[in-house]
C-alpha cells in the first residue's frame, strides 16, 4: 500500500424519512438559506414541499435558485454567486443529483472571492481560502459528490468540462433516503450504476495489484452494486437494493477505495469532452467509454484483470488461461451495461467518426494509466468504441 492521509468529514443521515432531520441539521448555521435544485423532479415528487417545511420550522429565510441543468454550466454558477453577495447568504442547500451539488460547491467557492471563480478554481486550481457551507439531500445515486471534496462544471463556450477540488467544498451534512430514488426513470437508474462502477473501477485498476484491504472493498462494493442494481430495475421500490446502491455511490467516491491506491481515472478524462461538447449524460458516455478503455489497456495488468473475473463476476478459471479469464472480465462488463439499457457505442450517444480528433483533443492526459496515455492512444480507444 502506498502512504496515504484521510479526512472525511460529511455528516450522513441514512435512510428513510431522514428528510425530517432538516431541521436540525441546518440549526448550527445562519438564517439565510439559498435552497439549489434542478428541473423540477423535486416539485414533481413532492420533496420541495417538505424541505420547505423543514426549513420554515427551523426559522430559516428561503432564497431559491432553480434550473440547474446536467453537465451544469459555468452561466448558473454566475447566477448563484451574485444571488448570493446580493442577499447575503449564509448556506447553500443543495437538493438533487451530482449536477445541483456541484453546481452548489462552485457557488461556495466563487461567492467568497471578488476574482472570477472560473479562471481561478476550475482554471488555475488555486486553493480556496473561503466557502459557504453547504449541505445535500440526494435524489439519484451517481457521483458520490455528496460526500466528497469535488465539484464538475462544463464552460460551454469553450467546450471544456472541468473539476475542482477543495477540503472546503465538502458539504457539511447529506441526506441519504433511498425512497426519493424510487421515482427515477430506468435511464438515470443505468447512469447512475454505470457512474459508481466506473469510479470504483478507476480506483480499483490500478496499483497495488498485490492482496490488500482496498482492493477487496472494491470487489465486495462491486459484487452488492451489480446485485442490488440488478433488484432495483426489476422492482424500482425494493428499498433494500435501493439503500444498496445508494450507499455504496456515496462510499466509491469517500476517500476509502483511494486508500493505499494510485488511482486512475483516465476513463473520466476522456468522457469529460464527450459531455463537454455533445452534453452527453456521464454516465451514458462512461457506458461507453469505460469498457473499451479497460480493453485497451489488460494486458498491462493480466493477472489483475483476470482477478477481477474470478472474484467480481465469480468466472469459473477451470480450463482458461489468465488472458481468456480477463477478455471474459470485460466481456461481463459489457454485457452488464446492455442489461441496465446503458449505451454501448459513440453512435448511439451521437457522436461519429469526425468528432473524434475534437474529444482527443480535449482530453486531459495527465492521469495515470496502466498504458501511459497518448493522444493516439485515445483516438484508438475511441476509435474502438464507434
Ligand atoms: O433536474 P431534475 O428535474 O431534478 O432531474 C434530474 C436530471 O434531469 C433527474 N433526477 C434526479 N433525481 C431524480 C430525478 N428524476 C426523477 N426522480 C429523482 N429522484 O436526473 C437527471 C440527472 O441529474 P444529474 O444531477 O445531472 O445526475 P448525476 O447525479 O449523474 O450528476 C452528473 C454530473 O455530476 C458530475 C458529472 O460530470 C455531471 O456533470 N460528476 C461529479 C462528480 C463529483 N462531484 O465528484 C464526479 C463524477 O465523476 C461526475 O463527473
Ligand atoms: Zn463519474
Amino acid at each position: 500500500m502506498y502512504d496515504f492521509h484521510y479526512y472525511n468529514p460529511v455528516r450522513i443521515y441514512f435512510g428513510k424519512d431522514q428528510v425530517n432531520q432538516l431541521k436540525e441539521a441546518v440549526a448550527p448555521y445562519g438564517p439565510r438559506i439559498l435552497l439549489v435544485y434542478g428541473g423540477g423532479s423535486i416539485k414533481r415528487t413532492g420533496l420541495y414541499d417538505r424541505v420547505l417545511s423543514q426549513l420554515r420550522e427551523a426559522g430559516k429565510t428561503v432564497f431559491e435558485l432553480p434550473g440547474v441543468m446536467p453537465n451544469p454550466r459555468t452561466e448558473k454558477v454566475y447566477e448563484g454567486i451574485e444571488l448570493c453577495r446580493r442577499e447575503n447568504i449564509d448556506f447553500l442547500l443543495a437538493v438533487g443529483g451530482g449536477s445541483v451539488i456541484d453546481c452548489c460547491k462552485a457557488i461556495a467557492v466563487g461567492a467568497k472571492t471578488d476574482r472570477d471563480f472560473w479562471q481561478t478554481f476550475f482554471i488555475n486550481g488555486e486553493p480556496a481560502a473561503d466557502a459557504i457551507p453547504l449541505g445535500t439531500i440526494l435524489t439519484i445515486p451517481a457521483t458520490g459528490s455528496e460526500m466528497d471534496m469535488s465539484a464538475v462544471i462544463t464552460n460551454w463556450a469553450t467546450s471544456e468540462k472541468n473539476n475542482y477540488d477543495s477540503p472546503l467544498i465538502y458539504p457539511r451534512f447529506s441526506i441519504l433516503d433511498p425512497t426519493l430514488t424510487f421515482t427515477l426513470p430506468k435511464n438515470q437508474m443505468a447512469n447512475g450504476i454505470v457512474d459508481t462502477m466506473s469510479h470504483i473501477f478507476e480506483l480499483y485498476f490500478s496499483p497495488p495489484d498485490e492482496d490488500n484491504v482496498t482492493d477487496y472493498l472494491a470487489e465486495g462494493l462491486l459484487r452488492a452494486l451489480i446485485r442490488a442494481a440488478r433488484a432495483a430495475m426489476a422492482d424500482p421500490t425494493d428499498y433494500d437494493a435501493r439503500a444498496d446502491l445508494m450507499w455504496t455511490s456515496s462510499v466509491a467516491l469517500c476517500g476509502m477505495l483511494n486508500n493505499g491506491k494510485k488511482t486512475d481515472w483516465a476513463s473520466h478524462c476522456i468522457e469529460h469532452p464527450i459531455s463537454a461538447l455533445f452534453d452527453v449524460a456521464h454516465g451514458a458516455g462512461l457506458a461507453v467509454v469505460h469498457p473499451n478503455y479497460l480493453e485497451y489497456v489488460r494486458s498491462c495488468a493480466p493477472a489483475k484483470f483476470a482477478r477481477f473475473a474470478q472474484r467480481v463476476w465469480e468466472v469459473d478459471p477451470a480450463g482458461k488461461s489468465q488472458d481468456e479469464l480477463a477478455v471474459e472480465g470485460i466481456r461481463r462488463v459489457k454485457a452488464f451495461f446492455r442489461e441496465l439499457g446503458a449505451p454501448a457505442t459513440l453512435a448511439e450517444l451521437g457522436v461519429g467518426e469526425a468528432d473524434i480528433d475534437r474529444i482527443a483533443d480535449l482530453t486531459d492526459l495527465s492521469c495515470w494509466s496502466y498504458k501511459p496515455l497518448t493522444r493516439e492512444d485515445v483516438v484508438n480507444i475511441l476509435r474502438m468504441a464507434l
